[in-house]
């Protein structure tokens, strides 16, 4: 069932119609090709381009349309070339000639353009929604344990810094997202409809008035580009890959820390798995997942680049490309946000374990050197001092704050009793990080 064929004069290959056609996955933009035709048909109406009459049919034949969708009366599927195909030979089937009218002055590359810019928007505004309560929830379980923790550099124990700091810092990465996101969605927000097939229409329409009918800032400015442009589906895949970037790294520190051998959380059994055979295991799966879904979106991306590389004005049904991998990068996106906030909701953080971290970590030993710093000693020489004491302490397997000031005035005359307060964790947090701690 297809919308062309006037000038063929054999049948296509069933090969061919199934190589071409979209519908299985275009069908996710059901809700959007029906309002989108709306606003159409309503602007046909007001320039006189078709008569109120078939206009108010087409309306209501489009209504229901979406009533069946939306009932499951009516399934998405059978040999329609697209989702717009099948929209309009369903409307003709329901209120017969009038239906002809629908596609005046619009083609389907504006067609698809619009319903493709209505989506992004609706489900970017809905990633921006679930980041919103992500950074709500790290912010929550930052406050609640604002315990003091190991910082690490090369993956080992380097200062002290506080378990709500750490967060903090993820806190910031997502929000830098959510703004990425917004500014997105800002710069997609005009009205591709009215470019028709590449330049224009010999009708007069107003696309001013279909832009404002589906809540668009304005419309395009130029037929070719608004027709050909997918760069906003390239831009929030791309901050979708930041997001995914920044839950994987996020990811990995909960892995690690949900080890035996970090032990500094605990997680939840709503967001844990066992193991078939082992009977002890508690299985992070689902971080594991998220880090390994990172590289689905990232693949969503590379995909869309390189599809749009290259393709001369206008439209090209290369393009038709752009819409399984965009899905699956906003599937994906939007449900690690979901589960890493619950992760994250339900989750024990466990003072003890890092607080021994800490003292098992040497994490005082640069402020120990500043120490010997503030009593006239040139900082290399202080480094060295200290190192020296962090070899005695290691052979002796005991922290610095342990050494009594005989021992440490072995090192160096210039300890002395207030050493002690000096290198103590809680003081030892550099006042930077005990800014964030209230
Ligand atoms: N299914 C097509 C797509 O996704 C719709 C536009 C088709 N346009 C055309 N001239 N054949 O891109």
């Amino acid at each position: 069932m297809k919308l062309w064929g006037g000038r063929f004069k054999n049948a296509e290959s069933e090969l061919m119609e199934d190589f071409n056609s979209s519908l299985s996955f275009d069908k996710t933009l059901y809700y959007e090709d029906i309002i989108g035709s709306i606003a159409h048909v309503k602007m046909l109406v007001k320039c006189d381009i078709i008569s109120e009459e078939d206009g108010n049919k087409i309306i209501s034949g489009l209504d229901s349309i979406l009533k069946d969708i939306e009932s499951g009366s009516l399934k998405i599927e059978g040999d329609y070339e697209d989702i717009h195909s099948f929209m309009e030979v369903n409307l003709i089937e329901r209120i017969g000639d009038a239906g002809k009218k629908m596609h005046t002055a619009r083609s389907r590359n504006d067609q698809v353009a619009l319903d493709m810019r209505l989506y992004s928007k609706k489900k970017a505004k809905e990633v921006v929604e679930n980041l919103k309560d992500l950074l709500e929830t790290i912010k929550i379980l930052a406050e609640k344990n604002n315990y003091i923790m190991p910082g690490y550099t090369h993956m080992q124990r380097a200062q002290v810094v506080t378990f709500k700091h750490h967060m903090m810092a993820y806190f910031n990465m997502f929000s830098r997202d959510k703004k990425r996101i917004e500014n997105a969605i800002d710069i997609l927000d005009e009205s591709p409809l009215g470019c028709c097939a590449l330049a224009g229409t010999t009708y007069s329409t107003d696309r001013e008035f279909t832009a404002k009918e589906l809540g668009f800032k304005g419309v395009v400015n130029n037929f070719l580009d608004g027709v050909s442009d997918r760069d906003y589906i390239i831009e929030l895949t791309s901050d979708f890959s930041m997001v995914m970037m920044h839950l994987s790294r996020l990811s990995e520190e909960i892995i690690m820390w949900s080890t035996k051998e970090f032990d500094f959380i605990q997680l939840s059994d709503e967001f844990s798995t066992g193991s078939s055979i082992m009977p002890q295991k508690k299985n992070p799966d689902a971080a594991e997942l998220i880090r390994g879904k990172s590289g689905r979106v990232y693949g969503d991306l590379v995909s869309i680049l390189t599809t749009m590389k290259g393709l001369p004005l206008a439209y090209n049904k290369d393009m038709q490309e752009d819409k399984e991998g965009f899905f699956d990068a906003l599937d994906t996106v939007l449900s690690c946000i979901k589960v890493m906030n619950g992760m994250l909701s339900t989750v024990k953080i466990k003072e003890g374990s890092m607080l021994k971290a800490v003292k098992r970590g040497f994490l005082n030993a640069t402020e120990a050197a500043d120490y010997l710093v503030n009593k006239g000693m040139a900082f290399r020489d202080a480094h060295r001092v200290i190192g020296e004491i962090v070899i005695y302490c290691e052979d002796n397997n005991m922290p610095i704050e342990d050494l009594n000031i005989e021992q440490l005035k072995k090192f160096s005359q210039l300890f002395s009793e207030d050493i002690y307060e000096f290198i103590d964790y809680k003081n030892t947090l550099n006042k930077g990080i005990k800014k964030y701690m209230k």
